[in-house]
């Protein structure tokens, strides 16, 4: 099994390109679906989660080819299964999201059911209220959600309980084929979901709202293919940028958003980093001044997002100070702060909260991942520890940043992947 060894002290200097987004890259993926002409899509990261889909879209019967500029074109012309299986489901709960797509496009979709994860029970029973409202019938058997509409697919006008990013996500694939007017209330407004909208509406799709949290969507009988590339990965960005801030280094991220970054750049700034925003680059100097903890909350977009939230506590851990962070998304996400307190970190969790007293330096130690962002913040704590860090379990990590090690490496960070 894979581990990091890290050797902390230095700070990083230089600048890392930023790949294109997991969390945007997914659900476009998903809805080649809905179409059977040819879609291309650019600037796909190279991910272990982007390679299951790929798979998860080859066992429906999609033809995935790349072509010499490494884009995906995907065919989904000869689709002869509506049935996404445990093996790849169970590796990725993303999976869900062809449900939308095949429902609308073909009236069936099977998938199995995809578990909880490390961070939370993660349930999809809005999805499924969703695609109820728009007349599908629902089942559960042997694992496995059946989902069957005979007369096709009605628009409504549906609310979310609570703000879903995969369910806002489904719910708007499936719109797009319903017959009628769908109106999303209580939508989930990620910049991953714009990209979406982005993208279907490249193929055909009559869709208002996208950046609020209602969207409108008019049905049409067929799409067409898109075109589109997808949009850099704000996680990673902000995640290079705090292990910048971390080291007390400099560092340039390049292919960024920063409008996607609003309040991450903002807390950045409250904890004493230089950051200044040139065109699609961002950088974070932290080789002056006085790094000081913060405190934060996360929420929903443009609330700080719960995907950065593990990362700032290791920018806590060494900042001068005491900072408070809760997380109120996912019921589990707070797994880090007990490795951080292996490397000396003082931190305490209160609920759904840690207190986090900065100390001036902590120690390398053994550590473990348990999900892919928690394993991004033990790399950052590492780099910014005294001596030796062991991260384990990194196959967390290869899920969600391409080449990490190598880009860290480009910047000064004396980190290697290791065999055990
Ligand atoms: C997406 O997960 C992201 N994953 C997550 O990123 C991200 O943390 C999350 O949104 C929140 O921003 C992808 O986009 C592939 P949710 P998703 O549905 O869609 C509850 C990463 O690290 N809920 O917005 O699964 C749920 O329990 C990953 O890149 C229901 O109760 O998240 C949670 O408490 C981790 N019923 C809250 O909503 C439902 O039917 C938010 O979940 C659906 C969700």
């Amino acid at each position: 099994m894979d581990y990091f060894q890290i050797r902390g002290g230095t700070p990083l200097q230089g600048r890392i390109p930023i790949s294109g987004a997991k969390n945007a890259a997914l659900p476009i993926l998903a809805a080649t679906l809905l179409t059977d002409k040819v879609s291309t899509l650019s600037n796909v990261p190279h991910l272990n989660d982007i390679t299951t889909m790929v798979e998860l879209l080859g066992a429906l019967g999609a033809d995935v080819a790349i072509d010499e500029s490494m884009a995906l074109q995907v065919s989904a012309a000869q689709l002869n299964n509506q049935r996404a299986p445990y093996e790849l489901v169970k590796t990725m709960r993303a999976s869900i999201l062809v449900m939308g797509p095949l429902l609308a496009r073909f009236g069936k979709a099977e998938v199995s059911f995809p578990g909880g994860c490390a961070i939370g029970s993660r349930p999809v029973d809005l999805h499924l209220k969703g695609f109820e409202a728009m007349g599908a019938c629902i089942d559960v058997r042997d694992g496995y959600i059946v989902a069957t509409t005979e007369s096709g697919l009605k628009g409504c006008d549906f609310t979310f309980d609570t703000v879903t990013v995969g369910g806002t996500e489904n719910l708007l694939m499936a719109a797009v084929l319903a017959e009628g007017r769908t109106v999303l209330r209580n939508a989930a407004r990620e910049p991953e979901i714009t990209d979406l909208v982005a993208f279907l509406r490249g193929m055909g799709a009559e869709i208002e709202g996208d950046d609020t949290s209602t969207l409108v969507i008019d049905g049409v009988s067929e799409l067409a293919a898109s075109h589109y590339s997808v949009m850099p990965d704000r996680i990673e960005a902000g995640t290079f940028l705090v292990a910048a801030a971390a080291t007390r280094g400099r560092i340039t991220v390049e292919n960024a958003n920063a409008e996607h970054l609003g309040i991450v750049l903002e807390k950045l700034r409250d904890a004493g980093v230089n950051v200044t925003v040139e065109g699609n680059t961002i950088t974070a100097d932290m080789t002056e001044g006085q790094l000081t903890s913060v405190d934060l909350i996360t929420a929903p977009y443009p609330g700080f997002p719960t995907d950065m939230q593990a990362q700032f506590t290791a920018l806590n851990v060494v900042a001068e100070g005491v900072g408070r962070i809760t997380e109120t998304i996912f019921e589990n996400r707070l797994m880090q702060a007990h490795e951080m307190s292996r490397m000396g970190a003082n931190i305490t969790v209160d609920g759904h909260s840690v207190i986090i007293r900065g100390k001036s330096s902590i120690d390398g130690a053994p550590v473990m991942a348990s999900d892919l962002r928690a394993s991004a913040s033990l790399v950052i704590a590492g780099l910014a520890a005294k001596g030796e860090t062991h991260v384990d379990r990194i196959y967390h990590i290869d899920r969600g940043y391409e080449r990490i090690e190598e880009k860290l490496q480009a910047v000064g960070a004396d980190i290697v992947r290791k065999s055990r």
